[in-house]
């Protein structure tokens, strides 16, 4: 099975295929005209509808509410949110793949040990997977109950529940403070925050005033030389520039710095620009 396609954006849309359904949902991004026929897009199963109540509208009525795909090798399982997510963010792939790269490398298999990679605001966990299917130990933090036992669930469909995966739910900022304080390390970190979010108990989290604090907390985090950051943001305002001001800033310089705009390929249609991302590693040589 195909488990995901972008096949066309415009009109602030996007048409994606995920496993066996076609979906329709909005897309900010999307500010030119669809290329492919309406027709198209006519053949939508599901189409998620922004209004004053937000809905999804099923082609026949056949309602649907969950289903799985594959990616890569990993099992997710996809579910129709109030908000038009499906637990799942198809430009984190690359990411996995990344992440994959990084601590299936030989720097990290001759350490002898599991690397230990913390995952913030780690939603449905496709980093977490990607992590445990590399061996690795995990600490998977979010702040929302109903994502938690999503990634749970995603961890089961995998067989990984028994593998070292710690389930945090707390407020991301708090957790990593308290980790400061007790001296923890991690090999690898990973966060993909949201503009605004709220932790566990309602505390307020905002890209443009808390990433700063929360990036140089993380700083003292890592382990050792190899350790590593991988960021990812959708969030309007960023650019390359900005994140790279920001990681200057606050990392040592003249290590490996990786910045770069995620998209969504199309066969047929506009490639979807879809946030950046950072890779900053304590390492010189090329991830
Ligand atoms: C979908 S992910 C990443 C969002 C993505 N970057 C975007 O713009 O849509 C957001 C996750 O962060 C979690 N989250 C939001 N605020 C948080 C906070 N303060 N601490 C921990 N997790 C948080 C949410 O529960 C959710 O699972």
């Amino acid at each position: 099975m195909k488990n995901y396609s972008l096949i066309d954006s415009g009109n602030l849309k996007k048409l994606e295929k995920f496993g066996p359904y076609l979906i329709s949902r909005p897309c900010a991004a999307a500010i030119w005209r669809p290329k492919l026929d309406i027709k198209i897009w006519e053949e939508a199963d599901i189409v998620f509808i922004r209004d004053t109540k937000n809905k999804w509208v099923f082609k026949d009525k056949k309602r649907l509410d969950s289903w799985l795909v594959e990616i890569e090798d990993v099992k997710l399982k996809l579910k129709l949110t109030d908000f038009g997510h499906i637990g799942f963010f198809q430009e984190h792939v690359f990411l996995a793949n990344k992440l994959s790269k990084i601590i299936g490398s030989k720097i990290f298999k001759d350490q002898n040990k599991k690397p230990n990679i913390l995952n913030l605001f780690a939603y449905t966990g496709l980093m977490s997977l990607f992590a445990l299917k590399n061996g690795a130990k995990v600490c998977h933090v979010d702040s929302s109950k109903p994502s938690i036992l999503w990634a749970k669930e995603n961890a089961k469909l995998n067989n990984f529940q028994n593998l070292e995966i710690r389930y945090i739910l707390d407020d991301a900022l708090k957790f990593v403070k308290r980790e400061v304080k007790r001296g923890s390390k991690y090999d690898g970190i990973i966060l993909d925050p949201p503009s605004f979010g709220r932790g566990a108990k309602g505390e307020v989290f905002k890209i443009e005033t808390d990433l700063y604090l929360l990036l140089d907390l993380l700083k003292k985090l890592l382990a050792n030389k190899y350790s590593f950051i991988i960021f990812s943001t959708h969030s309007p305002g960023f650019s390359k520039i900005s994140i790279k001001n920001l990681f200057t800033d606050i990392f040592e310089k003249n290590k490996n710095l990786e910045i770069d705009e995620l998209c969504l390929k199309a066969e047929k249609s506009y490639d979807l620009p879809s946030g950046y991302y950072a890779i900053w590693q304590n390492d010189d040589k090329k991830f």
